[in-house]
């Protein structure tokens, strides 16, 4: 009788509990849990719009064809299609060398980012939507100035 009870209770404990436990589970199984103390910034397309284009990354790297072609191309069909933006961090360290001589080159100085501005600009180069809207128009003018200057002087 007892065994019959523990798995009636067993049973009921686990139905009364199973809603509350899913709850707390990430919606994604897959989904990492963050490290203690870990959180991530929200990730914003439409600001990394501009900030690609802000911060110079259009000088080297295209988007839609727009942008320089000293570098790869960053446009969202080229990204995994499951991103770790770890990654691409891990990308440009990588390519720090080479980026950052050419920024010195290009534009006087390596480029200054936080956290947040690289967290948007990752959004948007994973973002095809967005991506199609980016235009010439999103390149403010000294930016455009100095892809100008790039592309007389080569
Ligand atoms: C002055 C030119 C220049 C600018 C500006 C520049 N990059 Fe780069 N970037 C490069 C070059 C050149 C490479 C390739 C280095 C190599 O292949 O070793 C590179 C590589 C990368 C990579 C690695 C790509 C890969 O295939 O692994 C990432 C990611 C990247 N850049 C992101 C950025 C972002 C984001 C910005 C703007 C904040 C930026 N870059 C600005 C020249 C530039």
């Amino acid at each position: 009788m007892t065994a019959v009870l523990r798995i009636l209770w067993f049973w009921l404990a686990a139905g009364a509990l199973a809603p509350a436990v899913a709850q707390d589970k990430p919606v994604d199984d897959t989904m990492p849990m963050m490290a203690t103390g870990i959180i991530l910034p929200r990730m914003d397309a439409a600001a990394g719009r501009q900030l690609f284009a802000a911060k110079g990354c259009v000088l080297c790297h295209s988007v839609n064809g727009i942008g320089g072609a000293d570098a790869p191309p960053m446009d969202a069909e080229y990204m995994e299609p499951m991103m770790n933006p770890f990654d691409f961090a891990a990308g440009m360290w990588r390519g720090s060398e080479a980026m950052v001589a050419l920024q010195r080159e290009e534009l006087g100085a390596p480029i200054e980012l936080t956290g947040q501005d690289l967290a948007d600009i990752i959004a948007f180069v994973h973002d095809a939507g967005e991506q199609k809207r980016f235009t010439e128009a999103d390149i403010p003018a000294p930016i455009s100035a100095l892809m100008m200057k790039m592309d007389g002087g080569e």
